[in-house]
């Protein structure tokens, strides 16, 4: 497998071609954004802790059945994947009060919900990824009926997986964002892509309730870095460069 030229570049992330057409690299900077693109930084090695977190949470995903876009691991910053057309929507499962819906509804963060919520936001960065409704899925042709039955069931098989494995590892997983795509070459085969990691996660812990994820760069928290790392670390992935 040969990496050729890169095809996109992201806030978070780089995409090369390789030699294979239904293959591709993607690429983890240290990169950081919040408010879309509005605040910016960088965090030392969060690259690596999204690269390894991201995979190993893909990996554990596959094993229980959910098709994934990740192949492999290639180095501390690169994994491997298969090609899809991304579907245009992003995903958010909530577990817990936090974040935007907090704002949004006018109630404090930390409140357990009975049962998880699933939001759809269109993927638009000049709109600002708008909350939208199911109707607006289908109506716009984002998805079909058939996908968007298909990754809300998966959603919520992928959320129970989740909170078992970060309960197990004292984190509680408050919400997160995931994006599925097309898979190229396979009509009508959607599967899990993008990341999993603490950019795109709510993660507390547990028995403190401190935060292990993007919010403490985007609130201005301190200690990013290290709460980047304590998830890679309570998660038992370690870079093989340091
Ligand atoms: P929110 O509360 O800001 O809507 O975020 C919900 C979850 O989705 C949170 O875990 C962070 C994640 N997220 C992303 O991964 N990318 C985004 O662009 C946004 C807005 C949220
Ligand atoms: N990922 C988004 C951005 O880059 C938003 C966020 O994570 O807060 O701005």
């Amino acid at each position: 497998m040969e990496k050729r030229e890169q095809l996109y570049e992201g806030k978070a992330k780089v995409i090369f071609a390789t030699d294979n057409p239904d293959l591709l690299i993607q690429y983890f900077k240290d990169d950081a954004t919040a408010f879309n693109g509005v605040k910016k930084g960088t965090i030392t090695d969060k690259g690596v802790v999204n690269n390894l977190v991201a995979g190993k949470l893909m990996t554990i995903l596959d094993a229980v059945g959910i098709p994934v876009h990740f192949v492999r691991q290639l180095n501390d910053r690169e994994q491997l994947i298969r090609r899809v057309e991304i579907i245009p929507v992003e995903v958010v499962i909530r577990n817990v009060v936090a974040g935007s819906m907090a704002r949004r509804l006018g109630l404090d963060e930390g409140q357990q919900l009975p049962r998880p919520i699933l939001e759809f936001y269109y993927k638009a960065d000049a709109l600002d990824d708008p909350l939208v409704i199911r109707d607006h899925v289908l109506v716009f042709g984002w998805a079909t009926e058939d996908e968007l039955h298909w990754i809300e069931t998966t959603c919520r098989r992928i959320n129970d997986v989740l909170i078992a494995f970060f309960a197990n590892i004292g984190i509680r997983l408050v919400d997160y964002k995931l994006e599925f795509g097309r898979l190229h070459g396979e009509v009508g085969k959607v599967v899990l892509a993008d990341e999993i990691s603490p950019d795109t996660c709510r993660l507390w812990d547990l028995t403190t309730g401190e935060k292990l994820d993007k919010d403490r760069f985007r609130r201005d928290l301190g200690g990013v870095v290290e709460a980047y790392q304590e998830v890679a670390r309570r998660m038992g992935v370690t870079s093989k460069t340091s």
